[in-house]
């Protein structure tokens, strides 16, 4: 055998060994607890014979606790490139098989030159985690390691997507990454995101929890909104990347592609003349009218189970990609509270952030009020939203199909904050707020002092119609051009598709600054 020859066979075999990562008997534990490894997590993401791996053969430098002694190619991350449906994405996913898939310093610097990489070639950056946070014989190195890799989060965030998936226990540092990131997906049963462990937890507050309650996926998709999705196993997961992915442009210069579609443009839907109840106080499906008005009924929901009173997805309209947020009469009665708030402001600004155009289906009731929300700063929280309809410049149009009060009516997409075009069903009202609180508030005296029940009634009755023929109409809107027309409901479909048509080359900037002070 030739060097060469030799050279190769031994260049084969290292490589090999590497892709064992921390070796067969931990691939079989990893396993065992119903996982995959980086590996194959990598090869069921990427399109087929597409990753292009970078940095097989770096080590840690590390040589604290006899870890000079121990070392393995790749350190724990598997990092590189490779792609989606055909489109370029750079991908890191973290081992678990080498050391607990614990960040050194050196595996922060593969995971920060592929997300280089990708902020340079504007591609999204997917991160597959499974980690027990900061490689704790490294110290203070591993701690610089998430530090930089935070810092890269915040640079590449609005420059590129980021998705995180949680495929494991992921603890301290570990966390922090998806927190800054555009999407994250965890893994019912396998999965756990928390600042530390149940163990830490009893010693510093007493408290009894386990994983699960702590930090599972239900938990952070449904209670903290920290999750936004949580796939019944990994392959559900990795599936649901590839599809958000579809929705999204590669970088923020760019427009999502476009997806072929056989659904006319002009379809018309009778069904969305019947949906509203004649009882006001009456839920509808608000679900059954987005599947109505996007192409092919396909729409793609993001937070599905957190705050279920506002509903924020991306679906397409005539193969366009847009952001659809709407109001939830079913939960709630669509009121906006703290988290829906939160949930409609990072979904605002992220379509903003990537050129994709929002259009928001309007029924809300106001915001809620009480102490429990006031304490929690729904002012702004409430601020948020306002704030992220107020700054995106990306085509905006809004149908209001029946409530729009207060200051939830501002808040929505409303023609003060430049929607670009605004509809109303006929079945609209915007007003300050119903009939029901506007006649206490105007008339409550002269009710009061009636004493005869039934003209008591009488009046209250009188009083409520007259206000409800003055302002619970799309009218008064209409008329003062604060709504550009008022739209039979089986036209909304073509309606929106025709605005969002004729402002695909809208431009608007915002005056220059150094950037926003969002409300926290
Ligand atoms: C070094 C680690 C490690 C870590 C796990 N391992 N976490 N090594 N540093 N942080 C190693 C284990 O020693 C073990 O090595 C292997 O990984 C697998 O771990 P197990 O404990 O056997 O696995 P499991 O029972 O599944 O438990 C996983 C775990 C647990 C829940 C993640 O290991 C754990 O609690 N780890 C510590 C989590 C934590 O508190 N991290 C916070 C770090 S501080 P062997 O050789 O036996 O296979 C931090 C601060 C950053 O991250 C702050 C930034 C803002």
């Amino acid at each position: 055998m030739s060097i060469q020859q030799e050279n190769i066979m031994k260049l084969v075999e290292r490589r090999e060994k590497a892709r064992l990562g921390g070796g067969l008997k931990r691939i079989d534990a990893q396993h065992q607890k119903g996982k995959y490894t980086a590996r194959e997590r990598l090869a069921m993401l990427l399109d087929e014979g597409s990753f292009e791996e970078m940095d097989m053969f770096v080590q840690h430098r590390c040589t604290n606790f006899g870890m000079e002694k121990s070392h393995t190619d790749g350190d724990g991350v598997v990092t590189g490139v490779g792609t989606i449906g055909g489109r370029i994405v750079y991908v890191y996913a973290q081992d678990f098989t080498v050391s607990g898939g614990s960040l050194s310093k050196t595996m922060s610097e593969k995971i920060c030159k592929i997300m280089d990489m990708a902020m340079v070639n504007g591609a999204p950056v997917i991160g597959l985690n499974d980690s027990g946070g900061a490689r704790i014989q490294e110290g203070i190195d591993a701690l610089a390691g998430y530090g930089d890799i935070f810092q890269h989060n915040i640079k590449a965030s609005g420059v590129v997507p980021q998705i995180s998936a949680i495929m494991g226990p992921c603890a301290g540092g570990a966390v922090y990454s998806p927190a800054l990131t555009d999407f994250t997906f965890m893994v019912k049963n396998t999965s756990y995101m928390f600042l530390t462990g149940p163990a830490v937890v009893k010693s510093v507050t007493g408290e009894d929890v386990d994983q699960e309650r702590l930090g599972g996926a239900s938990v952070h998709a449904s209670k903290s909104g920290v999750t936004h999705f949580a796939s019944e196993n990994e392959e559900e997961c990795l599936a649901d990347i590839k599809r958000l992915l579809s929705f999204l442009p590669q970088n923020n210069m760019e427009e999502a592609p476009r997806r072929a579609t056989n659904d006319l443009a002009n379809r018309v839907d009778d069904m969305l003349n019947d949906i509203i109840p004649d009882n006001p106080n009456k839920a509808y499906d608000m679900h059954s009218v987005i599947a109505s008005i996007v192409d092919d009924a396909d729409f793609f929901e993001i937070h599905k189970n957190f705050a279920k009173n506002i509903i924020v997805g991306f679906a397409h309209m005539n193969g366009r990609s847009v952001g659809i947020v709407a109001n939830n009469p079913g939960v709630l009665a669509g009121v906006l509270d703290i988290n829906a708030s939160r949930k409609g402001s990072r979904f605002v600004r992220f379509c903003d952030a990537f050129n994709i155009p929002i259009v928001t289906l309007v029924d809300v009731p106001g915001f809620l009020p009480g102490t429990q929300q006031e304490y929690g700063a729904v002012i702004s929280h409430g601020a948020k939203l306002l704030f992220a309809y107020g700054e995106a410049t990306v085509p905006k149009v809004t149908v209001t199909l029946r409530k729009s009060y207060g200051g939830a009516h501002i808040v929505m997409g409303s023609k003060y904050l430049e929607s670009d075009v605004n509809y109303a069903w006929p079945s609209a009202n915007i007003a300050v707020m119903g009939a029901d609180g506007a006649v206490g508030v105007l008339y409550g005296k002269e009710i009061k002092a009636e004493e005869d029940p039934e003209k008591k009634k009488e009046l209250t009755e009188q009083k409520k119609n007259e206000y409800n023929d003055l302002f619970c109409n799309p009218y008064q809107a209409a008329q003062k051009g604060y709504i550009e027309d008022v739209i039979e409901p089986r036209n909304t479909r073509f309606r929106v598709i025709r605005a969002l048509e004729f402002l695909q080359n809208k431009h608007k900037e915002m005056p220059a600054k150094k950037h926003d002070n969002l409300p926290t």
